[in-house]
């Protein structure tokens, strides 16, 4: 099994590009089965959920095309409705594929998604909005047959979450609904402007992302689009911490400040400098870290609960005790046993982390428990003394694009053993 091999203590320098949002690209390559013609979608970062994307849209009868981090998708020729087990199992994101096949084919057929263990991750609202659009859902043996007998029709629904992948599941269902759908409660993160930008530029009329309010008036069909990602706001916040905690100045280039508006402010508060440039951010870490004494996780545009986890190794190194509450998901702080190998001083209760700032980590064998928990083991890795073997790395491969590369172009000492 492949693992990192991290020696702590550099500095971290110089620039680094934020690739491709990875809640981006997903969303929107299972939009490319609802477009006729060629998608060609560019920024596309190099991870493992994309490349299980690619396999999804394959198996799906689209033929596919990944050259550098652009990817074309034709899905003229899309035959299947279902999607196998073993790539629903692969990611979390495999279910917004039910919206988009079901507005192509109107039937799907699907099973319970995977991705990162954060605690129950339900699909009951992305199942009832689509029962509301005309879908019937059956399950028999684990799976989802999901069919709309008499095509799908516009409605208002009232989402009692602002869920992310329910609002993308409905918005890619009626797209090419009949009528006009309106989602109440919608989730406002980028991620789902950028999907809508996606499938405006193929012919939708989708208004309101961003807003609470979405409005879809669905049409007949979608053509052939090229479209870039925006950039992923998690990764310019890794890079952050990770400049934060070894006392670094980086510049992160191609990024979007207006998206970070509440991680610069806690960033600030920690007495990092944060520098916002057009599409850049200068960074610089201070003398000593500040605590921060209380972060809240909310619905965009609150404290990103992706970076969370990122945020309390941070913390876990400033000069007293912050308060961390989780409240998007019930269980995100399994990576934390793994963190106090490194002397981080943390205690967890529910959703409540208290993290009793340390003056520095030494280096500990650990072993990612998910994709943020295991991006905030590198963190540590590069704040600790010695050498830190991190196993487990594939749950960071889903949504970093070579992390070694990038890291050690900033001065880090990390590599990959097979
Ligand atoms: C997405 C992001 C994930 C991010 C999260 C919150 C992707 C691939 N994943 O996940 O990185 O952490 O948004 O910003 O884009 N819920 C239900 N029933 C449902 C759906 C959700 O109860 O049908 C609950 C979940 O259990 C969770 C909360 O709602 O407690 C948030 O879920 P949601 O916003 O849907 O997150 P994801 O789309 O899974």
């Amino acid at each position: 099994m492949p693992r990192f091999i991290i020696e702590g203590g550099n500095r971290l320098s110089g620039e680094v590009e934020i690739q491709g949002a990875k809640n981006s690209v997903l969303p929107v390559l299972a939009a490319t089965v609802l477009c006729d013609g060629e998608c060609v979608i560019h920024n596309c970062p190099n991870i493992s959920d994309v490349d299980t994307s690619i396999k999804i849209l394959t198996y799906l009868g689209c033929e596919c095309t990944h050259i550098g981090d652009t990817v074309t998708v034709d899905s003229s020729n899309m035959k299947n409705y279902n999607i196998p087990d073993d790539l629903m199992r692969e990611m979390r994101s495999s279910v917004v594929f039910l919206g988009g096949i079901l507005g192509r084919m109107r039937k799907a057929v699907i099973s319970s998604p995977g991705g990162c263990e954060l605690g129950p991750r339900p699909i009951d609202l992305h199942l009832s909005a689509l029962e509301k659009l005309g879908c019937e859902v059956d399950e028999d043996h684990g799976l989802l047959y999901c069919t709309a007998y008499d095509g799908l029709k516009g409605c208002e629904i009232n989402l009692s979450f602002p869920s992310v992948g329910s609002t993308e599941n409905i918005i890619l269902a009626a797209a090419t609904a009949n009528g006009t759908t309106v989602i109440h409660n919608a989730a406002k993160e980028p991620e789902i402007s950028d999907l809508a930008d996606f499938l405006n530029s193929a012919g939708a009329r989708i208004y309101g992302c961003g807003s609470d309010t979405v409005i879809i008036h669905g049409v007949t069909r979608l053509g052939a689009v090229e479209h870039s990602i925006i950039p992923d706001r998690i990764c310019a916040v890794t890079y952050m911490a990770a400049a934060a905690v070894t006392g670094g100045k980086i510049t992160l280039k191609n990024t979007m400040p207006s998206h970070l508006v509440s991680v610069i402010s806690v960033f600030r508060e920690a007495g990092c400098k944060v520098v916002p440039m057009g599409r850049n951010i200068l960074f610089e870490a201070p003398e000593k870290l500040q605590r921060v004494p209380t972060v809240r996780t909310l619905v965009y545009p609150g404290f990103p609960t992706d970076a969370g986890p990122l945020l309390i190794t941070m913390l876990a190194l400033s000069n007293g005790t912050s308060v961390f509450v989780e409240n998007i998901f019930e269980n995100r702080f399994k990576y934390i046993d793994e963190l106090k190998r490194f002397g981080a001083k943390i205690k967890t209760e529910g959703r409540v982390a208290i993290i009793e700032g340390t003056d520095g980590f030494s280096a500990a064998p650990c072993e990612c428990t998910d994709l943020r928990g295991g991006a905030a083991l590198v963190i540590a890795a590069l704040a600790a003394n010695g050498i830190t073997k991190i196993d487990k790395i594939y749950h960071i491969k889903r949504g970093y694009e070579d992390l070694p590369y990038v890291l050690n172009k900033l001065g880090a000492d990390i590599y990959e053993e097979e």
